[in-house]
């Protein structure tokens, strides 16, 4: 699909798909070279698109922050970086206006102890043994006849009183689950509070085994990466004749548990934040103040939306049904379907909202997909957008360029296996552009790429501390 806009002459279109050469900065991408699963186990909790590796985020945190450091991404999706961040003794903030990204950020920042999680599940099986009855007669009740009237259940997160709402079931939903794994997961997910710590990070555990093609998941009926359309998941069922085996959801997340908690959870506690990143700097400055720490980043490893690539509520309609979030109200309200110039426009909207939460010796990495094709579909804005970036974004809002770095293994390997070979091609490269919120930002950005960094995990230098 062309990416020319109404309005754009042929000549502006021209010279924003010049190609326009920057810069490199020598770092070597030692990132790619690490485990796919290097770093803490909180961060693969759930799977979540086009999130960044861990060890891509550590080595910019080891370059360009100290412990007790403010490291933030306003875009933090599952966060990564502010997981790392506090994994490493710095202080993560992470933003993000998809509710889904804030729940998986603040599980991971702001995490129950091992003791805490362990006795909520076990307080909720023991609620469960004491009026399974009722919900396992609702799940199958629901899992007959989905959209009925008399199949309507409470909303999650509600008291299970009729007078909180109540709502049908999507069929999709009904026929993913064994009837009594339904009737367990609508009793967790209407006893659930979203706004109490434990409760939360328990729900984004359930969130990561939801669906998936082994025994672990309490769904096979999709891959664990993301949902399947709807639509798709129906056929599927009906020509595969497809009855979920039987999961006990307290197993499940039992195990689940078991798998986070294998190192403990990080020292350093940090912040998540919902809402847009364009004014991020308030939010974030507000919200370290009130909890007595630094209010400005020294480090900012962020990724911007991409190109017309990711609908993050679409893809993950069974989770957000789940959470009990409105997965088209999502999609209505991320920044994720631009063209090249509104897209420019909005990155550099970001990036001017930023600027007030930064030190003035601030480094910003900011990771830009150069995206080829959608899905098998030509774009022609894609290309170059990291340069476009700072050239349209960064610069004119007095950002310092220290220099752009590759990244094409990763990406090849990210998409290839989000949308299968055909799509493969969907991001061609994650070009890195490492920026200074001012000259001497930039100064130590080019002062900190020669360093070594240590990539045994934990770090031995934190091991002491
Ligand atoms: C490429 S993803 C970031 C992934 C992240 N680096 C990770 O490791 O998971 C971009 C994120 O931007 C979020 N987003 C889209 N529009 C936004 C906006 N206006 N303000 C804040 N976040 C937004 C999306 O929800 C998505 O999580």
């Amino acid at each position: 699909m062309s990416a020319r806009r109404a309005g754009a002459t042929a000549a502006e279109q021209l010279a924003l798909e010049l190609p326009l050469e920057l810069p490199a900065i020598t770092l070597a991408p030692e990132w790619k070279d690490q485990q796919r699963l290097w770093g803490h186990p909180f961060h693969p909790m759930c799977s979540y698109l086009a999130s960044f590796p861990a060890a891509l985020t550590h080595a910019f945190i080891a370059r360009y922050s100290r412990p007790g450091d403010v490291v933030l991404d306003p875009f933090s999706g599952r966060g990564t970086t502010p997981l790392q961040a506090c994994a490493e003794g710095r202080i993560g903030v992470g933003n993000d206006l998809n509710p889904f990204a804030h729940l998986l950020t603040a599980a991971k920042v702001e995490p129950p102890t091992r003791a805490q999680a362990a006795t909520r599940l076990a307080q909720l099986r023991l609620a469960w043994n004491a009026g399974s009855a009722g919900w396992l007669e609702l799940g199958a009740r629901v899992f007959a006849h989905p959209t009925a009237g008399d199949a309507v259940v409470p909303r999650a997160g509600s008291t299970a009183s009729p007078a909180d709402g109540i709502e049908a079931v999507p069929a999709e939903v009904a026929l993913a689950f064994h009837p009594r794994t339904l009737g367990q997961l609508l009793f967790v997910r209407t006893t659930l509070r979203l706004d109490d710590r434990t409760d939360r990070f328990l729900a984004a555990a359930l969130t990561g085994i939801l669906h998936g093609k082994s025994a672990s998941y309490l769904s096979e009926l999709m891959p664990n990466t993301f949902s399947m359309a709807p639509r798709y998941v129906r056929n599927f069922a009906a020509r595969t004749a497809f009855a979920s085996p039987e999961r006990d959801v307290f197993e499940g997340l039992s195990k689940k548990l078991d798998r986070l908690f294998r190192q403990p959870p990080p020292r350093t506690q940090g912040l998540a934040l919902l809402g847009d990143a364009r004014d991020v700097a308030g939010r974030a400055r507000a919200a370290l103040r009130a909890s007595g720490r630094p209010d400005r980043a020294r480090l900012v490893v962020t990724s911007p939306p991409y190109l017309r690539v990711v609908k993050y509520g679409y893809y993950n309609w069974l989770r957000t049904w789940f959470l009990g979030f409105d997965a088209r109200a999502i999609d209505a309200a991320l920044d994720d379907a631009h063209h090249r110039k509104p897209y420019l426009a909005f990155v550099r909207e970001a990036l001017a909202g930023l600027r007030p939460a930064l030190t003035d010796d601030a480094v910003v990495v900011l990771v830009i997909g150069d995206v080829l094709t959608d899905r098998g579909r030509q774009i022609r804005g894609g290309v170059g957008l990291a340069e476009r970036a700072w050239e349209m974004a960064a610069e004119p809002e007095g950002y310092r360029l220290a220099g752009v770095a590759l990244d094409d293994v990763a990406a090849g390997r990210k998409m290839t296996k989000l949308w299968g070979d055909e799509a493969g091609r969907a991001t061609k490269t994650d070009r890195i552009l490492v920026l200074g919120a001012t000259e001497s930002g930039r100064r130590r950005a080019l002062a900190g790429a020669g360093l070594d960094i240590d990539w045994s995990w934990p770090p031995r230098a934190l091991r002491s501390l």
